[in-house]
């Protein structure tokens, strides 16, 4: 019998990933697990994804190619039937012609990050993200030997073009990644400043990275797609929000043409296609409108409800509320330990949310993030203990 040699020292591992932060988030989230096993009835509002499954029509797509078998790789940059279904949606939706030749289909939007990121930048270039903001972005740019420099949002509730030349003043950036609607805050761009940053990152030669994961859950307005001002922004959004299809992995960038090619090759080694499965179902998302604006209007209800409760309750919003499906609110009246203040919420209500330092590493121990996916009555009955909880500390 062979035996496998060991060593007594452990296996060498690399730097870079020593600088990759867990999600605070999940230990949250699985003491609500534990908690839930206990018979808690527990409200979780911790998670930035939809309660409500693939509209139907995506489900039915993929039974169909699933019952057919045969389940292949596609070209890199996605079926041709796919890339054409997202170029008539961005003329129907925003009035904005793009090829389907510079769409490339990727395994969510996670894949579309790293693609961008490897094609874009190299080893030390600096790229600035917004403070608060989506964890990832930070640690895929850290992994990858990127320089991150966080670029405070508090005032403005957005990224502004004086801010970026003021920050590309003091030590040049090579790029820039904003979401609108963001992650933590909801908070969304207003048209003008959004052409502004397009503008001002042009003139600076800052490449500019656009997450529009969050487009069509914007509740104060319209969608903007930075593709509207410039040909040279590259666009990162997917089908895991709005169309509720988080575990299918598939999204899509739409790229500045000299893009496209670079894109493709890195995305042949890291991934060959994103799955086919999901492609094929993926192209009916578009039709499913009816279905999933039902499931946005209970989120604008949750998300009123949430925007009246939160601020009696002492726990003043950060940002306004204008799109996605948070909440950020400031917790400082009562604790300056969002980690301890989410655990002690959780045990004595049973309502669990997201800690803002996962979101901002710096005044994260103030904040917390409630997400609005689960249905109206259940956001309502949270708010509802929350007020009990809070009135009795108080
Ligand atoms: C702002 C933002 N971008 C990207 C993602 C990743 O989404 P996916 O990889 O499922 O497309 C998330 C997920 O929560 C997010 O909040």
């Amino acid at each position: 019998m062979r035996t496998v040699a060991s060593s007594s020292d452990p296996l060498h591992l690399s730097r870079r990933a020593g600088l990759v932060e867990p999600f605070h988030a999940m230990d949250v989230f699985a003491a609500a697990g534990r908690a839930r096993q206990a018979g808690v009835d527990v409200i979780s509002l911790a998670v930035g994804q939809p309660a409500d499954p693939a509209p139907r029509g995506v489900r039915e797509a993929a039974i169909s190619k699933a019952t057919e078998g045969r389940l292949s790789y596609t070209n890199a940059l996605g079926l041709d039937e796919l890339r054409q279904a997202i170029a008539q949606h961005y003329r129907d939706s925003y009035g904005v012609v793009v090829s389907p030749a510079r769409i490339a289909v990727t395994s969510g939007s996670s894949a579309g990050f790293n693609l961008a990121f490897l094609s874009l930048f190299d080893h030390g270039d600096r790229v600035a993200i917004t403070r608060p903001g989506y964890p990832a972005y930070r640690n895929i740019l850290s992994v990858l030997g990127l320089e991150v420099e966080e670029i405070s949002t508090a005032e403005t509730g957005y990224l502004t073009a004086d801010s970026l030349r003021e920050v590309h003043g003091r030590k040049s950036l090579k790029g820039l990644l904003f979401a609108s609607p963001a992650n933590p805050t909801g908070a969304s761009m207003p048209e003008e400043a959004l052409r502004e940053l397009v503008d001002v990152a042009a003139e600076l030669g800052i490449a500019l990275i656009s997450d529009e994961i969050y487009h069509r859950l914007n509740y104060t307005g319209p969608d903007i797609t930075a593709a509207a001002f410039s040909d040279d922004v590259v666009i990162i959004n997917s089908f895991s929000k709005y169309y509720c299809m988080t575990g299918w992995r598939i999204g899509w960038m739409v790229l500045p043409e000299n893009l496209v090619r670079p894109v493709e090759r890195v995305a042949q080694s890291l991934y060959i296609s994103a799955p086919e499965i999901s492609q094929i179902a993926a192209c009916q998302a578009f039709q499913c409108t009816e279905e999933l604006d039902a499931i946005r209007l209970r989120y604008q209800q949750s998300r009123e409800l949430m925007m009246d409760a939160l601020p009696r309750l002492g726990l003043p919003l950060l940002a306004p509320m204008d799109g996605a499906f948070y909440a950020y609110c400031d917790i400082s009246a009562y604790s300056e330990d969002s980690q301890a203040f989410a655990r002690t919420m959780l045990e004595q209500t049973g309502v669990a949310a997201s800690t803002g330092i996962d979101f901002d590493p710096i005044e994260g121990h103030k904040s917390l993030r409630f997400s609005y996916c689960e249905k109206p009555e259940r956001v309502a009955e949270a708010m509802e203990r929350l007020k009990e909880w809070l009135n009795a500390g108080s």
